[in-house]
Parts: structure tokens; C-alpha cells; sequence
């Protein structure tokens, strides 16, 4: 299937794997590549920059086909080293980038210099009008279904996805709530190029992940995820557990008072003990409403394939039944 975002970015399926902190390794953006799509390192889950040129370097003796590194920068006051990040991404040959978080205009000179092709990812129409306008390839547009932050405006895709195809000239991917052909089909009916997946990926062969985490997301329903920290507007969507439910009766609690060192047991540091370790209540972390999508854990290349294949049978066969009638 061709689109702007497989034109873009010369890859063969308009599908891509977004960052994902502890997730997002290169075997699982190897895979997602391979497969067609276009995998994405996670940049700070590599702890240094030389940690990331190293990752790049795993990545590409998995994969010859074009890959991506997510750079997120963060809302906080000790910045990690971002200019080492960027260089190591130039240096290390690498031809997409997802930014996500703040603004990332101080980063678009030398990324395109390097021919760099930048995504950002947001979760309004403004921001990604923002991004438009200070010379972002393209659009990651996450509504408030995704895994992850969906930021404060609590807009879901049936609408977010239309506004932006209104206002938007450059390509966007619909992200949040992604996990079939539907989805694809759906996102570009309402006017994405493409779509973007964080939890269905979690759910494969190769992510790098405990199993505990991919059988969660199997058991979970539609019904499981809550939003925490939205009283310091930070504001993510993650998967209910113990460590959740004494996050939320402490908002409940101290209401907007509250600070982020009252609940940092159950959000500092956890991704390693989930992700690795398997310690499932060990604290709060992203995932999606499309885990009640999510029923099995296939490897990324059956997931992509049956995608797309169920894709096209619902373009070329129940639309086209309607189109007739
Ligand atoms: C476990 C997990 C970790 C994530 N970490 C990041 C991250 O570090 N940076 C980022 O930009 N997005 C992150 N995301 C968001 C995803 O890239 C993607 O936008 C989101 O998962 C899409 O929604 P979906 O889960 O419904 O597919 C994360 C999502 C999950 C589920």
C-alpha cells in the first residue's frame, strides 16, 4: 500500500511502531522494519548517547531496511543530554525520528541537514499545527484512546482525526487505540496516511518484554486502563493495578495539592522492574484502551501481514459492496 507516510519515510507498509520506554529495543524495531513498517528505538531508554549509537548498531545488523529512534523530550528540569542524543542519531546513519513531548524546533536544522525525516508526535490540532509550522515532516496524531500521555484535552480519534485532516497539509498517522485492519482502514478513511501502534506491539513475539507484561495486555479489557496524574498535567493513560489504585486514592486525597514526590513509589522507576522483571504491580505504566483489542501475541511479521491483508479485503470487499448498493 502506498501513502505519503510510506513515501516518506520508503517504507513498504504505512505502519509504524512508536516509541516505547523499555520496549522499544532494537530487536523489536528490527522486527517491525523487517516486516515492512517502520520500527523505532526508544532514544532514553538507552541511559547515555553512546548507549544509543550502540542500539543504532544492533539495529541495523538486524535489519537493511529503514528504521527510526524516538527522542521524547521531557518536562523536566535536569534535562538528559540531548544534544549528545541528536548526534548520536546523525552519526549513527539513522533517517527518521519521532520526537514527541516539547516543542522540538531546536533539533529540525541538524536533523534535516542530515536528511533526517522528523515525525511528532501530538495530541491536539494546535500542536500539530505547531509542528506544521516549524517544519515537521509529519504528524503522529495520538488520541485520548493512546497508551502513553494523551495530553489534557481528552479528544478521541473519531474526532481528532478529521479536525486534523481539515487543517493539516503535511501527511499524519492516526495513533492510539490502533491494533487491525480496521484500524487502518478506519485511519485512512478519516484522513490519516497511515497509523501508528504502541500496546499492539507490546503483545508480539519479539518485543523484549517479560511475558507477564504481553499476558496482561491479553487479559486486560477495554475496561482496564485509568489516567493518572492529571492534577500535575501530566496526564497518562496506564494499565490498573495495586500500585495504581493507591495512586488514584491519593489524588483522590490530597486533590490539587499534590505534588509528583507524593506519589514517586509508584512512578519512579518502574518501567525496568515491569518491562524486565515482570513485577506487575510494581508501579504505573502506559498502555492502551486497545487492550481489549488485543487477544494473542503473534510475531510482528504474522501481526503485519495480517494487517494488511485484512485491510485490503475490507477496501476491496464490504466497502466496495456499499460503493455498489
Ligand atoms: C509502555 C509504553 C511506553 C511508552 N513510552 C513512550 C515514550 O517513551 N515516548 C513516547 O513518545 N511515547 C511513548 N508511548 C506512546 C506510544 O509511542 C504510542 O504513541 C501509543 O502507545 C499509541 O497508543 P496505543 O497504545 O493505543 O497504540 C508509550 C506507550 C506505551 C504503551
Amino acid at each position: 500500500m502506498k501513502t505519503r507516510i510510506t513515501e516518506l519515510f520508503g517504507i513498504q507498509h504505512p505502519i509504524i511502531q512508536g516509541g516505547m520506554h523499555y520496549v522499544g529495543f532494537a530487536e523489536l524495531a528490527a522486527a517491525v522494519s523487517n516486516a515492512g513498517g517502520l520500527g523505532l528505538i526508544t532514544g532514553l531508554t538507552q541511559r547515555t548517547p553512546e548507549l544509543l549509537a550502540n542500539e543504532i548498531r544492533r539495529c541495523r545488523e538486524m535489519t537493511d531496511k529503514p528504521f527510526g529512534v524516538n527522542l521524547t523530550f521531557l518536562p523536566v528540569l535536569t534535562a538528559p543530554d540531548y544534544p549528545g542524543y541528536i548526534k548520536a542519531i546523525i552519526d549513527g546513519g539513522v533517517k527518521a525520528v519521532e520526537t514527541a513531548g516539547n516543542n522540538p524546533q531546536k533539533w529540525l536544522p541538524a536533523l534535516h541537514e542530515a536528511g533526517i525525516k522528523v515525525i511528532h508526535k501530538c495530541t491536539s490540532v494546535r500542536h500539530s499545527l505547531k509542528a506544521q509550522a516549524i517544519g515537521c515532516d509529519a504528524v503522529s496524531v495520538d488520541g485520548f484512546e493512546c497508551g502513553g500521555h494523551p495530553g489534557e484535552d481528552d479528544v478521541p480519534n473519531f474526532i481528532l482525526l478529521p479536525r486534523a485532516a481539515d487543517e493539516l497539509k503535511i501527511p499524519f498517522v492516526a495513533s492510539g487505540g490502533m491494533a487491525d485492519g480496521r484500524s487502518l482502514v478506519a485511519a485512512l478513511a478519516l484522513g490519516a496516511e497511515g497509523m501508528n501502534m504502541g500496546t499492539r506491539f507490546i503483545a508480539t513475539q519479539e518485543a523484549p518484554v517479560h511475558q507477564n507484561v504481553k499476558d496482561a495486555i491479553v487479559a486486560a479489557s477495554e475496561l482496564d486502563t485509568r489516567l493518572v496524574m492529571r492534577p500535575l498535567r501530566n496526564t497518562e493513560r496506564v494499565l490498573r493495578n495495586a500500585a495504581v489504585d493507591r495512586l488514584i486514592e491519593k489524588e483522590k486525597a490530597l486533590g490539587a495539592s499534590i505534588k509528583f514526590e507524593d506519589i514517586i513509589d509508584e512512578v519512579a522507576g518502574v518501567y525496568p522492574k515491569i518491562m524486565t522483571e515482570g513485577a506487575m504491580e510494581a508501579g504505573a505504566w502506559s498502555c492502551g484502551m486497545v487492550a481489549g483489542l488485543i487477544h494473542d501475541v503473534p510475531t510482528v511479521k504474522v501481526l503485519i501481514d495480517r494487517i494488511m491483508a485484512e485491510a485490503e479485503a475490507i477496501i476491496t470487499q464490504r466497502l466496495a459492496r456499499f460503493a455498489a448498493s
